[in-house]
């Protein structure tokens, strides 16, 4: 069974072993540490048998969120994870009263475009030549709370 849970400090080791694998800019161990120990963020992990499978990041102010952080392990990925990762971080940021989520998202990156899309967010812009390493336009993302879904 996945469970997700939030982040602690503790999961770090395992996290940045999936940033590393994942991205050609990863955060450092030390961008974790300063978000998640921060008031106005929520980081959520996908955790099985002690292994971290995923995790995923949020920073809030007032009722709208900025998604920092959507990652799933290489090995495990296109296994629903990122989806149940995506779907809590929408469910326990409504509760917490953020009603607007925004996100960015490379242009290429079609698989995480479905799963936002999935997950209720429309596309609703472009951040031209946005990404490095390679420079590639960024899809901008947002999911709007409709109150039919409380
Ligand atoms: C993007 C990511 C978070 C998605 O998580 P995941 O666990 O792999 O995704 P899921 O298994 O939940 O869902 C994958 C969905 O995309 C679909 N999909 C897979 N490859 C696809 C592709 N090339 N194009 C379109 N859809 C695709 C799958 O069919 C599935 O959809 P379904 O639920 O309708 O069947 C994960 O793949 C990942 O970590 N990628 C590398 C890091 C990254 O790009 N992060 C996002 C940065 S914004």
């Amino acid at each position: 069974m996945t469970e997700i849970r939030e982040m602690q400090l503790d999961d770090l080791e395992q996290v940045m072993e999936i940033e590393n694998e994942n991205f050609s800019r990863p955060w450092t161990e030390t961008g974790f540490f300063t978000f998640l120990i921060r008031q106005d963020t929520l980081f959520l992990v996908a955790e099985e048998d002690e292994e971290i499978l995923g995790y995923c990041g949020v920073v809030m102010v007032q009722d709208e969120g900025d998604i920092t952080n959507v990652s799933v392990k290489k090995d495990r990925q296109n296994h629903g994870i990122g989806k149940l990762l995506v779907q809590e971080l929408i469910r326990k940021t409504e509760e917490m009263g953020v009603s607007r989520l925004f996100l960015e998202v490379r242009e290429s990156n079609e698989r995480a475009i479905h799963v936002y899309e999935k997950a209720g967010f429309v596309k609703n812009g472009l951040r031209k030549n946005y990404y490095e390493d390679p420079v590639e336009h960024a899809v901008l993302m947002m999911h709007e709370t409709t109150g039919k879904e409380r």
